[in-house]
């Protein structure tokens, strides 16, 4: 598939149309995981922008995980129902993009729990093979660095393919915002733009040598 190519949804050109009707069929579903839970969360945000930018060749949809109860390996014979919404989106997903705040250096406790529950049971791991990548994101100029290689270690182990570049390291998260939540700072659009293209370009590679 052609992933690379733009084409635009309104188009009566017949040609045009029926490349964005091979598009459509084609469309690989994107899992957003965010690690924050927070009202005028700026992780949430940048999804946000990002599920505006992305190309026709994917369709990006936030899993919600902030009613997902704490892992316990205990529970597994009789899951909890919170468990089986995010496993059952993660496993029906084509790719998985994590976009993540950073708590004292790491990933946020919510996330990392929403990632055991979704990776177990472990022949069952939602996660394995799946395209990836991580954006981190935060108000300070480390730009959640820590969370993201934390992310980056754990999605080795998770069989996660992930997206080397380009990386994904978001800073001065307060100001790049309007009131009303929409992206104001043209370089960051710029930015996540090729950083949601190259990702579209990384799935196709991915479920390509996975055929
Ligand atoms: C428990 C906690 C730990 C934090 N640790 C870090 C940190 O290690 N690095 C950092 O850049 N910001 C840290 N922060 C600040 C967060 O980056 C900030 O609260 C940010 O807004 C959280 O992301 P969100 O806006 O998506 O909710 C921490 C915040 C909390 C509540």
């Amino acid at each position: 598939m052609a992933c690379g190519v733009r084409v635009t949804r309104d188009s009566t050109n017949y040609e045009n149309r029926k490349s964005y009707q091979v598009l459509m069929a084609n469309q690989r579903k994107v899992a957003v995981l965010i690690g924050s839970l927070r009202r005028e969360s700026f992780t949430r945000k940048v999804a946000n922008a990002l599920i505006k930018l992305a190309p026709p060749s994917v369709v990006l949809e936030i899993v919600d995980i902030g009613g997902v109860s704490l892992y316990n390996q205990d529970l597994e014979p009789s899951a909890p129902r919170d468990w089986l919404a995010p496993r059952d989106k993660l496993r029906a997903a084509d790719a998985v993009l994590f976009a993540t705040p950073e708590y004292n250096r790491s990933v946020p406790g919510v996330l990392k729990n929403a990632i055991d529950v979704a990776s177990r049971p472990k022949e069952s791991n939602a996660f394995n093979g799946k395209p990836g990548a991580v954006i981190s994101v935060s108000p300070g100029v480390l730009s959640g660095f820590g969370a993201n290689h934390h992310l980056r270690q754990m999605l080795v182990f998770l069989n996660v393919p992930t997206m080397q570049q380009p990386e994904a390291y978001i800073g001065g998260a307060a100001k790049l915002f309007d009131e009303s939540g929409n992206l104001t700072n043209d370089s960051t659009r710029q930015f996540l733009q090729n950083f949601v293209d190259s990702f579209a370009r990384w799935i196709e590679l991915i479920l390509a040598g996975n055929r």
